[in-house]
Order: C-alpha cells, then sequence, then structure tokens
C-alpha cells in the first residue's frame, strides 16, 4: 500500500489535483481521495463551461467535481474567472455581432457581463470554494508595461480590468474566499518582475488582491531553484501563495513527439521532483497549497499540446494509475536509486 501524499506532506502543505469529472468517478476517484486534500477544477469552472450562452449558466459537470470534493472533505480550488482562452465568443461581441471596441460604452459593457457571470457563480457557490483564480495568465513580459495585449487588454487600452475583475470579485464573494492572479513561468526572472509589479501596483491601488498562483509548468531541466527565488521574492509583497498547476514536462523540446517515454528520463524526473519538492517544502509556511495539473499521464493536457506527444508523462501516477519514479522521488527518494 503507497503511503497517501496528502499523509506524506501533512506538515507541509495541502496537495491538490486538477480534475475533470471522468477522475470523480471509478478507480481515478479512489486514487485522487487516497492521496489528495483538494481539488481545482481543470476546465469545469472556465467561462466557457460555465456560461456558454449569455444568461445560460451551467454548473452540472462542476458541481460533479464539487460534490466528490465535498463527501471526500477536500478543499476546492476555483479556476478561473477571467481568462482570454476558453470564453465565449459572444463575450467580446456587441449586440450586432461585431467586436467590441476600445470605448467607454463597451468597457462598462463588458466589466457588466463579468460582474453577471461572477455573482451567479457566487450565488451558487458561495464560500464552498475556498479560492479563485480572479484573472488568469494577463501578464506578457515581453511588453513594455508588462502586461498581455488579450481582447480584455484592447478594450480597456491595458491592464485595468484586471483591478476591475478583483473589486467585483471581493464583492460578490464572501470575506473568507481568498482572490488569486494565476500565471506560468512566473519563476523566470522576467514575468517575476512582471507579476511583482503587477500585484504591487493593485495593492498601492486598494485592490482587493489576496494572493499569487504559480502554475509552475515547468519541464524536467528546469532550475528547481528558480521557483523557490520567486517564492522568496514576493514574500515583500505581504500576499499568500500558492502553487497551482504543477507539472514536469519529459520532453527536450516544445515540438519533441516520441513514440514512448525514454525511461531514464522518468528516473530524471524522479529526482527532478525531489529536488522541486524540497525546495517547496523549505516554503511551507509561505505556501497555502501545491497542486497538480492532473491525476495519472493519460489525462495530461501534455499528451496534446502543441502537437500529439504519446511520449508525455508529467504526473505522478502513469496512464495504469501506477505510481512512478515522481511519486517515489518525493515521497522516499531510496527507490530511484
Ligand atoms: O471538449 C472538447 C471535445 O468535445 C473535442 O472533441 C476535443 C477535440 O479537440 O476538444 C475538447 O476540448 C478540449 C478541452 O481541453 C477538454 O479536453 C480543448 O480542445 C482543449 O483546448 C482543452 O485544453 C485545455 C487547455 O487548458 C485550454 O487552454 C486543457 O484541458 C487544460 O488542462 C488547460 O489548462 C490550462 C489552464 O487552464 C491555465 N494554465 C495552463 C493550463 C495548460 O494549458
Amino acid at each position: 500500500d503507497l503511503l497517501p501524499l496528502k499523509d506524506f506532506l501533512a506538515d507541509d502543505f495541502p496537495i491538490g489535483c486538477a480534475v475533470e469529472p471522468a477522475e470523480v468517478v471509478g478507480r481515478p476517484a479512489e486514487l485522487l481521495a487516497l492521496h489528495f486534500g483538494q481539488v481545482t477544477t481543470g476546465n469545469q469552472m472556465k467561462p466557457d463551461a460555465i456560461q456558454p450562452t449569455e444568461g445560460v449558466f451551467d454548473f452540472t459537470r462542476a458541481d460533479q467535481i464539487v460534490d466528490f470534493a465535498e463527501a471526500n472533505g477536500m478543499r476546492i480550488w476555483g479556476h478561473t474567472l477571467l481568462w482570454h482562452n476558453q470564453t465565449p465568443a459572444w463575450w467580446f461581441l456587441d449586440a450586432d455581432g461585431a467586436p467590441l471596441q476600445n470605448t467607454r460604452a463597451h468597457q462598462r459593457l463588458i466589466l457588466d457581463r463579468l460582474k453577471a457571470h461572477v455573482e451567479a457563480i457566487a450565488e451558487h457557490y458561495g464560500d464552498r470554494v475556498w479560492a479563485w483564480d480572479v484573472v488568469n495568465e494577463v501578464l506578457d513580459p515581453e511588453q513594455t508595461d508588462g502586461l498581455r495585449h488579450s481582447r480584455w487588454y484592447e478594450i480597456f487600452g491595458g491592464g485595468k480590468y484586471i483591478g476591475e475583475a478583483f473589486k467585483i470579485a471581493r464583492r460578490a464573494f464572501p470575506r473568507c474566499v481568498k482572490l488569486f492572479v494565476n500565471d506560468y513561468n512566473t519563476e523566470f526572472p522576467d514575468k517575476r518582475e512582471a507579476m511583482y509589479n503587477l500585484v504591487q501596483d493593485l495593492k498601492r491601488g486598494r485592490v482587493p488582491v489576496d494572493g499569487i498562483g504559480h502554475q509552475a509548468h515547468v519541464d524536467y531541466r528546469r532550475d528547481p531553484q528558480l521557483l523557490g527565488e520567486s517564492i522568496d521574492a514576493f514574500k515583500r509583497l505581504r500576499v499568500l501563495q500558492a502553487v497551482t498547476e504543477l507539472d514536469v514536462s519529459v520532453s527536450d523540446h516544445m515540438e519533441e513527439s516520441l513514440p514512448a517515454t525514454p525511461p531514464e528520463r522518468l528516473v530524471a524526473q524522479g529526482w527532478y521532483y525531489n529536488e522541486l519538492f524540497a525546495v517547496l517544502r523549505e516554503r511551507a509556511d509561505d505556501l497555502e497549497s501545491v497542486t497538480m495539473w492532473g491525476l495519472y499521464d493519460a489525462v495530461s493536457w501534455l499528451r496534446n499540446w502543441p502537437v500529439s506527444r504519446p511520449h508525455e508523462a508529467p504526473l505522478f501516477f502513469d496512464d495504469r494509475l501506477q505510481a512512478k519514479a515522481a511519486y517515489w522521488g518525493v515521497v522516499d527518494p531510496t527507490q530511484l536509486e
């Protein structure tokens, strides 16, 4: 019998997992409840899942995950209220079906839509969802202002919508619900700086932001210390922090597609997880939770991105739900020798 990850990490932080409805039934559900103390909805709380048509809300699939989590005493992380992806087309169109423009009227319209969206979610879930990724991936270190030039940004002619989103969320949800800004590559110095500046500006403007989410989609050769350095740097901002979407790619470059996983990379990945969890556990006081972006390799997004990659194996459990070197790297690295 395997030692449950949540027991091994009990003195450090809750260990979470992003799931779809298929993982809360059958054998995957048993594995999930055994090892994890928190769940994130991988796709089912995104704007296109919850409000596919304006005014028509669908919580069915999100509720399957929430109900399972509550029945098993797991904490729930909401992902996400505002994003530039997986947002239905109507959101960015006016009544005549034309794209929204950079005008005051359209800014008001899109914020009214966000408000209606967030209020419906708050009415449905209240404080049953512990934290929300209020805004997702709004940063782009290549831009001089550090902000992604998304449709949201274009309509506002800048990042003003970010603060508005947090104010809308704070008014809608009970005080105890934590409000996060979430992004990837926050371990790299350029993105770290963009995140630091954004959160500092938000706090100076008295915007109610509670925390920073580090997605941590990394690969087995990225220096694990980098994430630790970012966590340390953000402490000065006096906000909460969490690792929200961890996975460790075994690809040597992004487009690589191999018929099978090279076995030596799985071992290297085990050592990688060992080092990374040492970095994270040293900073347990600064982390609200650490969440894996998927339960087992066969359901990982990396299998299909940016091309079909059958060799990808970024998680703790393999296609047959068996613990991999990645798991042993965290729990007992002597098994890797
Ligand atoms: O549901 C349809 C299905 O009907 C269709 O047959 C199939 C064919 O392509 O697509 C299915 O939708 C896919 C969906 O996942 C559900 O599996 C979409 O194509 C696919 O684009 C979508 O990918 C998701 C991705 O976000 C989209 O941006 C991944 O599952 C999800 O893990 C990923 O998660 C993101 C986080 O939200 C934000 N951070 C990065 C992370 C990884 O990209």
